[in-house]
């Protein structure tokens, strides 16, 4: 098993802050629980792992106006997920379509392993499809 398997893994001694803040989103991860008629509302798993978050995204006039995510995931995936909620408030739907990768990782701000990329990806992983499901089924089912 690689070392960057093990889930407190989040980067090297040089990415202090970055790592407590981290571990401060995954041990209080903001916006946990669920939306009832959330617009967007999609789970996807890690496969590499079999971790599953799921995401609810609540929108009113083409912006977001609630987010809420539930899973069980390592300190990565759990806390990219909770910041990731915290940047969607707000934002329309065309905003939240450009989000990019790097943008994950720059949020997060600690270098991953190919292995971790995937635990800090998902998040976005999940918000792309979840988008998708809804626009090809109606924003409204
Ligand atoms: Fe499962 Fe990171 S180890 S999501």
């Amino acid at each position: 098993m690689e070392d960057n398997m093990d889930p407190n893994y989040v980067g090297n001694e040089e990415d202090e802050i970055y790592k407590e803040n981290i571990l401060d989103h995954f041990k209080n991860p903001r916006n946990f629980g669920e939306i009832v008629e959330a617009e967007i509302e999609h789970s996807e798993l890690n496969s590499v792992c079999g971790d599953m978050i799921k995401l609810f995204v609540k929108l009113g006039d083409d912006k977001v106006v609630d987010v809420k995510f539930k899973g069980n995931g390592c300190a990565i995936s759990m806390a990219s997920t909770s910041m990731l909620t915290q940047k969607l408030k707000g934002k329309t739907l065309e905003e939240i379509k450009k989000i990019t990768k790097e943008d994950i990782f720059e949020m997060l701000g600690v270098k991953l392993g190919v292995v971790r990329q995937k635990c800090g990806l998902l998040c976005l992983n999940i918000l792309n499809k979840g988008v998708k499901e809804m626009e090809k089924n109606g924003k409204n089912n």
